[in-house]
């Protein structure tokens, strides 16, 4: 029989507890992480949220509480009444913070049952991601993830806190509304009351927060989910929350370093670190030369050359026909790299960089009296060899790679193969905060699929204004007021001034071949409410969870969520998605071709 709390109120949590308190009377209550039964003793692991507290039941103080001990199971929940005592000398525990003293229990309720656990609730636990997922109260159980749902609290509160004390009003906007062109693909929702309709769940609060400013809010802030469906990956969820941020009457300048100091915020509030600032500054195309991304992992260098110009005369057929071509050829220097990775490893990596589209790999060993050990060796001459040590500055133990190909091929293969190597020779220095901002993007790339220029960002971010007159003609070479920032080499923000002159807003809809007919229909609220006296403007938004992958260690997105989808969409513990009742479906004027009728 489970009891409920009647007459019972608890005097201590389980994390309290000191030698100090021995001989106080006490009431706690909690889940049993074990039960020991030692001949006569019993003992209990008590644990709730703050801690985990030892109960012992003597048989002669208290039969009554030592016949029920008996009955309980691990994760029963009981409430206990005793008096705490210092542990006996050598039974202390000096890695728990109660470890020095126990409660000796005079009266005990369970107030409930509980299965045995389908997995142990520890750090350490063999489970499967699949089972954690399915029982994820269970899961959150544990210790990990409760440190990490709490040091959520604590970051969210900082960030609360700061913009609280920096004049900006959090404003919330709405989950049902039109589509907000973000780069994903929509989640949609039916509309009942307009047969055929559908709302689009927000990929940003982007349009309302820029109406914010519109609508004279100036400084607006919020903690706000969005959803992207979109392929998923470790650091990717459909509904992920950002902190979003807009300001009026500011610049890239005044946002970069008050979002610094927020930043800066939270990681003194939740880690008790002082970040340096402020963080450097790199201009796009620097970050794509140097490290063949716009997300650079700048806590090491392995930095990548291009070596296009020495290597075009060569007799390497492909490097020559790469460079004749157009495409590129570019290497990095993986210094000291001969010793640890074997003729094996290195061949190995050709099957590395593939998926990124690259068609091999080319190497050169310095051996240790300065020869070039390497299948195209024989073909480069002299010219081509000195141009590659200006580039790489090869020493002995080095080993050179490269990748021929076009930019983007050549870019992506190298970037992962820098991250790869950096890893694998342990140049990625722990416990390091490489924060960088990534500046001057261009404002459009050509979209070969779609055969029409795309937004790099989104369509409301502004070009810089000296390249407004290039946006008809000369659209590539338009360079947009954004930035993101990157930290340790993901992207944990990103964000823009805004074009706040219609024209102009019209001219880069125009650039991106979307027609003033399908503007009108799509945007035409905003169009409008720009001719209304909108102020410039400007703001960023940050991924939390990303953020709290940082503060927290984790490996996935999922362990900084309290309850995630999996890499398929899916909740496994609701079952969600799911086929819904058919009358559902008609009054939401809406029949499934594929999917069961269920
Ligand atoms: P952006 O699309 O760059 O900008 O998104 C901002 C930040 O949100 C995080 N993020 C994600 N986190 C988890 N799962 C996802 N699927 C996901 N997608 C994005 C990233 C990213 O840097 N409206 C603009 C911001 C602005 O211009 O102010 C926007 O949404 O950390
Ligand atoms: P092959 O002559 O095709 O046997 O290639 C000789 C070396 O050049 C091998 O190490 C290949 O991996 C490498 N290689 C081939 N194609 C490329 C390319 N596009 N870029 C860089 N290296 C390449």
């Amino acid at each position: 029989m489970t009891q409920g709390m009647d007459g019972w109120k608890r005097t201590h949590d389980l994390g309290a507890l000191r030698r100090g308190d021995a001989g106080v009377e006490v009431t706690v209550m909690g889940w049993v992480q074990r039960r020991r039964d030692h001949g006569g003793l019993i003992f209990l692991d008590l644990r709730d949220r703050e801690g985990v507290t030892q109960v012992v039941f003597y048989p002669e103080l208290s039969p009554a509480a030592h016949e029920t001990a008996h009955q309980i199971r691990s994760e029963y929940v009981v409430a206990v009444r005793g008096r705490v005592a210092p542990r006996p000398e050598g039974t202390e525990n000096p890695s728990l913070p109660t470890g020095a003293v126990e409660v000796q229990a005079t009266e005990v309720k369970i107030l409930n049952r509980a299965k045995t656990p389908v997995f142990p609730l520890e750090d350490d636990t063999d489970a499967g991601e699949d089972l954690r997922l399915k029982y994820r109260y269970l899961d959150l159980r544990r210790p990990g993830l409760q440190r990490n749902l709490r040091m959520r609290h604590r970051a969210a509160s900082a960030i609360r806190r700061f913009f609280d004390d920096h004049g900006f009003i959090e404003v919330e906007t709405p989950v049902l509304t039109r589509s907000t062109p973000e780069g994903a693909r929509d989640f949609l929702v039916p509309s009942r009351l307009n047969a055929g309709q559908f709302y689009a769940l927000p990929q940003s609060p982007q349009l309302f927060k820029q109406l914010l400013m519109v609508a004279g809010f100036d400084r607006y802030y919020q903690i706000v989910k969005c959803f992207r469906d979109e392929d998923l990956r470790a650091d990717r969820q459909p509904e992920f929350t950002q902190v979003d941020v807009e300001m009026s009457f500011i610049t890239p300048a005044d946002i970069q370093s008050l979002m610094e100091e927020m930043v800066a915020a939270v990681w003194r509030e939740a880690l008790g670190v002082e970040l340096e600032r402020p963080f450097p500054r790199l201009p796009y195309a620097e970050a794509v030369a140097r490290y063949g991304t716009d997300a650079p992992d700048t806590r090491f260098g392995l930095e990548l050359a291009d070596v296009t110009g020495a290597v075009a005369s060569s007799d390497f057929k492909v490097f020559a026909q790469v460079a004749a071509s157009g495409g590129r050829v570019k290497g990095l220097n993986a210094k000291g790299a001969g010793e640890a990775l074997s003729r094996k490893e290195i061949d190995d990596l050709t099957a590395f960089v593939a998926p990124f589209g690259a068609k091999g790999l080319a190497w050169i060993r310095i051996q240790p009296g300065g020869e070039w050990q390497s299948p195209i060796a024989k073909f480069l001459g002299e010219e081509p060899r000195r141009g590659i040590v200006d580039a790489l500055a090869p020493e002995p133990g080095d080993i050179l790679f490269f990748v021929a190909d076009d930019i983007k091929v050549v870019n992506l293969s190298l970037s992962r193969l820098r991250l790869h190597l950096a890893r694998r020779l342990g140049l990625v220095p722990e416990g390091r905060w490489a924060f960088c901002w990534v500046t001057d993007f261009p404002l459009l790339e050509w979209d070969p699929e779609e055969k029409r220029h795309v937004a790099l960002h989104h369509p409301f971010t502004s070009p810089r204004p000296e390249d407004v007159g290039k946006l008809a003609d000369r659209p590539l070479e338009v360079l947009a007021q954004a930035y993101d920032l990157v930290l340790n080499g993901s992207e944990v923000g990103g964000g823009s001034i805004r074009i706040h002159d219609e024209a102009v807003q019209r001219q880069l809809f125009e650039a991106l071949a979307i027609g003033s007919e399908e503007a009108q229909a799509k945007f035409g609220f905003l169009l409008e409410a720009l001719s209304f006296g909108a102020p410039p403007h400007g703001g960023i938004a940050f991924g939390l969870d990303r953020l709290l992958m940082f503060l927290t260690g984790a490996a996935s997105i999922r362990d900084v969520i309290a309850f995630p989808k999996t890499q398929k969409g899916t909740c496994l513990m609701t079952e969600a998605p799911s086929p819904v009742d058919p009358r559902q479906l008609r009054e939401l004027h809406l029949r499934t071709r594929g999917a069961p009728e269920s």
